[in-house]
């Protein structure tokens, strides 16, 4: 079967290779791949890639082979599915567990753009607790998680100010619910009771200085690459006594399985909106790869899987 693999190139980070069809274990399905969505963590990995790297983790298609098992769904279901390694091929294997199933009202396109930056969007919430009344800023909001956080944050009764790098990555972000879209993080207006910073360098400490007293600070990520660095001594301009807390999407009480089928819920009864910018055949994925390198992808890109 087909499936793109690292080049090492980091101007074409991958080709198509023949690979064999996957082998499933006991507990794990067959799918035939239909789309599938890149991450910025995934297209880092294949900057540099490690001996044996098989990238793709976020995938929407139809079983082919049942888990041997019994359990996750019957050959011919439509679903969408977080496997660690070897999605962007024809076939990819995924425990049932890491598996949900999609109505037929929500497209392979749609699905293929929720794994990853979704999990991660709940997961965050979860990890802030209740955020009712609570005023909350993102940083590197335009992205893949960043939309869909905004929007279930604001469903949940937060005032949302994201950062966003221009005003045209801004607009879907008012529209999804933020209170208030700036493009330097030294403009958002008032403390904060919690930040999310996942962009590093001179963004994290800019974005920790609005932090209320006491408030809590989520550390998600470094998408500029450059590591952050804080003060003791500015905390005590405002966010004293601070609660800094590193975040791990993968670190969950739930099952994937689980918080995918909650993605797919919420996107087919009309209150999760995912934002694909861009959604190409999937002969495409390098230069799709070299855009999000380049900030030129809002929200999610997602590619189709064809002949
Ligand atoms: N901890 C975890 O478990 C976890 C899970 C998922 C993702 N992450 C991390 O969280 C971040 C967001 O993920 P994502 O999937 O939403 O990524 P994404 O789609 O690539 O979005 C990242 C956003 O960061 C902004 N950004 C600001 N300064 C940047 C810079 N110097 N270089 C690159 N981007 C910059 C960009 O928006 P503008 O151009 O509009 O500023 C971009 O839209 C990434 O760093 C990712 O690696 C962490």
């Amino acid at each position: 079967m087909k499936a793109l693999l690292p080049t090492g190139d980091p101007e074409k980070l991958v080709h198509f290779q023949e690979r064999p069809e996957p082998a499933p274990q006991p507990d794990e399905a067959v799918i035939a791949v239909e789309a599938f969505s890149v991450n910025r963590g995934e297209m880092f990995l294949l900057m540099r890639p490690k001996e044996g790297l098989l990238p793709g983790k976020d995938i929407a298609g139809r079983v082919v082979v049942a888990a041997a098992d019994g359990s996750g769904p019957a050959v011919g279901t439509r679903v969408v599915a977080h496997p660690p390694k070897a999605g962007w091929a024809e076939r990819a294997t995924v425990r049932t567990s890491s598996i949900a199933e999609l109505p037929d009202e929500v497209s392979f396109e749609t699905a293929a753009a929720l794994p990853l930056a979704g999990l991660t969007a709940i997961r965050l919430l979860r990890t802030a607790g209740s955020i009712v009344g609570k005023r909350i800023l993102i940083t590197g909001a335009s992205g893949g998680v960043g939309h869909y956080f905004v929007e279930l944050a604001h469903a949940s009764g937060a005032e949302v100010t994201a950062v966003s790098g221009s005003a045209e990555r801004g607009e879907r972000l008012t529209a999804l619910g933020a209170a208030e879209v700036v493009h330097d993080v030294a403009d958002a207006t008032g403390r904060y009771d919690i930040v999310l910073e996942s962009v590093g360098a001179e963004s994290a400490p800019q974005a920790l200085a609005k932090l209320r007293k006491r408030g809590q600070f989520i550390w998600f990520g470094q998408a500029s690459r450059e590591p952050a660095t804080f003060s003791f001594f500015g905390f005590f301009a405002g966010p004293e006594s601070a609660t800094v807390r590193h975040f791990h999407y993968a670190d969950s009480d739930e099952p994937d399985g689980v918080d995918l089928a909650t993605l797919v819920r919420l996107v087919h009864t009309d209150r999760l909106h995912p934002e694909i910018g861009r959604a190409e055949d999937w002969s495409l994925t390098s230069a799709i790869l070299t855009d999000l390198r380049e900030r030129r992808i809002r929200g999610k890109a997602v590619l189709r899987v064809g002949q």
